[in-house]
């Protein structure tokens, strides 16, 4: 074998130990905070793969009073578990994510396009907590260019609006129990005493 083959193969193998030794000694967590270098590569590499032309798409959905109101039904429902009513992520589920629900107020997502926010509610984002909604119907994809309205609306919500979609939130598997010990009981069953 050639020399600088040798020292490749040698300077492999060392890297190779050296990340089994750390990998090992730190183990692993969803905790951490992502570095800001591997964030920002993350969001490049998002970007890039979004088709131009769905990035440039405009949201066919008018901004009407139905339209985030139709949004915010949406949301409450099936994304503040993660997102939170009001868009900051900071929620149980959102805030231990890796990468972390992130504060959909500020400008990172704001300034992305109608089109990339329509992008990643229908696909999702792989290897993160973000699924896809996508149904593949043209009531499907309303749904989700009425969602992009309301991500557009976060920063400006209402008190009135936030208290409204707290009574439409899922309620918690604890929740539920508690509510179908108490059905039970008013049945005349046996309910947790
Ligand atoms: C199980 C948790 C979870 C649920 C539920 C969820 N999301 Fe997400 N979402 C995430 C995470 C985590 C990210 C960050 C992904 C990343 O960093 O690439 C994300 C990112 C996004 C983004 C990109 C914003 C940005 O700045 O990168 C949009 C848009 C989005 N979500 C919309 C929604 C909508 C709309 C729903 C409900 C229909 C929803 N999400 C439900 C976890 C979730």
């Amino acid at each position: 074998m050639k020399r600088p083959i040798v020292w490749l193969v040698v300077a492999g193998l060392a890297m190779g130990i050296v990340a089994v030794v750390v990998t090992r000694g730190m183990g692993f967590s969803a905790r951490v905070t992502p570095w800001t270098i591997e964030a920002t590569a993350m969001r490049a590499a998002r970007r890039w793969a979004t088709p131009g032309d769905v990035r440039r798409q405009a949201n066919p959905v008018p901004t009407t009073y139905e339209a985030i109101e139709g949004g915010l039904k949406h949301w409450a429902d099936h994304c503040a578990s993660c997102h939170g009513n009001d868009g900051s992520g900071d929620t149980t589920v959102g805030r231990n994510l890796y990468p972390p629900a992130p504060d959909m107020r500020r400008p990172a997502t704001q300034e992305m396009t109608d089109g990339e926010l329509f992008y990643v509610i229908e696909r999702g984002v792989p290897l993160t907590g973000m699924p896809a909604w996508g149904t593949g119907t043209p009531d499907g994809e309303r749904a989700s260019w009425e969602l992009v309205r309301f991500i557009r609306h976060l920063p400006k919500l209402s008190g009135q609006e936030l208290r409204s979609m707290e009574a439409l939130n899922p309620k918690s598997p604890a929740e539920a129990v508690h509510k179908m010990e108490i059905d039970e009981f008013l049945s005349g069953g046996k309910g947790k005493q």
